[in-house]
């Protein structure tokens, strides 16, 4: 029987609670398809920082390096200043164990009641590969005359030929995986041009080998108006950190907002982190109104990777059913509560042939 190790870190705000209806949900999938998991708790997060001054140290990236996923809540803390829980675990979590990749599905599921009126379940349902170790978010820049009124501030986006291949590479084989096989490059290259010629000379170069995928390109600030009135023209999507990380909030208001937003920071030949998109959900924590699919989706995306497909297809599946059966999807709207809502998933990835009987 396969045994994984998951480093647990629930970290601050909703995190605990969403984190531990996903575990609920792991556990019945592993009883059901017959596999192992052994967690191992990180304490990471606002409250530790607060206590010791520590936020991600040797000894974490270590046991975090060593597990076999990271299942992820949520960091961020009212009394510790923005940006520090934020660069000195995130971001430093993404650039030490080399997660390169930002994947982030995109689905509305039948009966969600999203946003857009006119846009019909079929129609979204696409990815977004996130490059996730450099652009803007590369922290390369400088001030000149800081303080004073001809203080310039430059942040310098880096695009390394290396990083952006084996971006590209990863999106192109995950659209070859995929029915429809096709891949949108997002970017801006009327304006920024030199990070987009790179890209754009990249994304060519790599197309040649994949001659059975698709490919189109859509400038960032069409691509976001192309999400909102047809979404359907999306299959894959392979852009840059920054731009990325903005679409993907986008992308999560059409399929009915962050309670249903799961993403994953991969590693393809290393340890990758599992997380719900949308942060701590300051004024939610320890009201069990926080939605938890984003978190158990997460776990699913973490059972594919783990090579579960079999379980990481029931667990999705039963978060599109239960997610459809909800009144909304929004943090104290779904008309139940968040262990409620991690029960209902639980006794569907249990009993499978229930599946497709209203909830
Ligand atoms: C995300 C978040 C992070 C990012 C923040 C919290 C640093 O917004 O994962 O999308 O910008 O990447
Ligand atoms: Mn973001």
């Amino acid at each position: 029987m396969s045994s994984y190790s998951i480093a647990r870190v629930p970290g601050d705000g909703t995190g605990p609670e969403v984190v531990g209806e996903a575990v609920k949900v792991l556990d019945v999938a592993a009883e059901v398809h017959d596999f192992e998991t052994e967690y191992n708790d990180l304490e990471l997060g606002g409250e530790r920082y607060l206590r010791t001054n520590e936020t991600l140290t040797g000894a974490d990236l270590q046991a975090l390096g060593s597990a076999d996923a990271i299942l992820f809540g949520a960091v961020g803390h009212p009394q510790v200043p923005p940006g520090v829980l934020e660069q000195d675990i995130l971001l430093r979590m993404r650039r030490e164990l080399d997660q390169f990749i930002n994947l982030r599905p995109v689905k509305l599921h039948p009966g969600v009641k999203g946003p857009l009126r006119y846009v019909r379940p079929e129609d979204v349902d696409f990815m977004v590969v996130r490059e996730n170790s450099e652009g803007l978010y590369a922290g390369q820049g400088e001030f000149t005359a800081k303080g004073s009124p001809f203080e310039v501030a430059v942040q310098q986006s880096v695009n390394s030929r290396f990083a952006v291949e084996r971006c590209i590479r990863y999106a192109f084989d995950l659209a070859g995986s995929r029915p429809r096989r096709h891949l949108t490059l997002c970017g801006k290259t009327n304006v920024l041009t030199y990070a987009w010629d790179l890209w754009s000379r990249v994304f060519q170069e790599v197309s040649a080998e994949y001659p059975h995928v698709e490919t189109s390109y859509a400038h960032v600030d069409a691509a976001c108006l192309w999400m909102v009135e047809d979404p359907g023209r999306f299959d894959v999507i392979v852009t840059d950190n920054m731009f990325g990380d903005i679409i993907t909030d986008l992308a999560a208001a059409i399929q009915g907002g962050l309670g249903i937003a799961s993403g994953a920071n991969i590693n393809p030949n290393g340890v990758s982190m599992f997380e719900p998109i949308g942060g701590t959900a300051p004024g939610f924590e320890g009201t069990g109104l926080i939605n938890p699919l984003a978190a158990i989706g997460a776990a699913g995306m973490m059972l594919r990777i783990l090579g579960e497909v079999v379980a990481a297809d029931a667990v999705e599946s039963a978060v599109g059913e239960v997610a459809g059966s909800l009144p909304s999807l929004r943090a104290g709207e779904m008309g139940i509560s968040t262990t409620e809502v991690g029960d209902r998933v639980a006794s569907l990835v249990a009993e499978p042939e229930k599946a497709g009987t209203p909830a």
